[in-house]
């Protein structure tokens, strides 16, 4: 049986898959602490009103394209956004900035309020952690390129599974204790 106060909901939303697996690492990364994890991908078959009671925290998480988070990850979080008024919730995005660095650290800044202001206002997460993704210059319109040329960015996987595994750290110990440690 989960932990009182350790269920917790994973939605991803990806084009090509680098965000889909960025879920499914923070999902297991909580569950080497006990931590019961579901993980589904955003979209419209996502019955959340049924489910939502079942779980204790959220942890939202999108593709960036053109500055935005994907369609169903915008639509699922404008459904979501009521219902997990005073819940905790955590928001990822995945980005072609990879963050680390002073220059690409201020643009994944200016990214993340840029996607916030997208989002509900009502929302109101703990966290929202800009992650790099897999930047591939293939279909990539000029503009894009010439993004990518200012960030200094070069195609690849940029992601930073030791930051990824941290921050599902800090969700999980901001979640109730496990029962391995008795209660009272
Ligand atoms: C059409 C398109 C638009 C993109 N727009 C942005 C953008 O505005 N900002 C950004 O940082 N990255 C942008 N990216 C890079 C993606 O966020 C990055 O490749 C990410 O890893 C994609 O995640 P996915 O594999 O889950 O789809 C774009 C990629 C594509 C294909």
């Amino acid at each position: 049986m989960a932990d009182p106060g350790r269920h917790v909901l994973v939605v991803h939303a990806s084009a090509h898959g680098s965000t889909a697996e960025v879920a499914e690492r923070i999902a297991a990364r909580l569950r080497t602490v006990s931590v019961v994890v579901d993980v589904r991908p955003a979209g419209p078959d996502l019955d959340l009103d049924v489910d939502l009671d079942r779980f204790d925290a959220f942890v939202l998480g999108s593709a960036v394209h053109d500055m935005a988070w994907l369609p169903e990850a915008r639509d699922l979080a404008g459904r979501l956004a009521p219902a997990l008024r005073g819940r905790p919730v955590w928001l990822f995005s995945v980005a072609g900035i990879d963050p680390r660095g002073r220059i690409r650290g201020w643009m994944a800044r200016q990214e993340v309020a840029r996607v916030a202001s997208g989002l509900p206002r009502e929302l109101r997460p703990r966290d929202h952690r800009l992650f790099g993704g897999v930047v591939r210059m293939d279909g990539v319109p000029l503009w894009g390129r010439v993004f990518y040329l200012l960030a200094r960015q070069r195609a690849g996987d940029h992601r930073d599974w030791a930051a990824i595994e941290a921050w599902a750290d800090g969700i999980a110990a901001a979640l109730p204790s496990a029962t391995a440690t008795p209660r009272p």
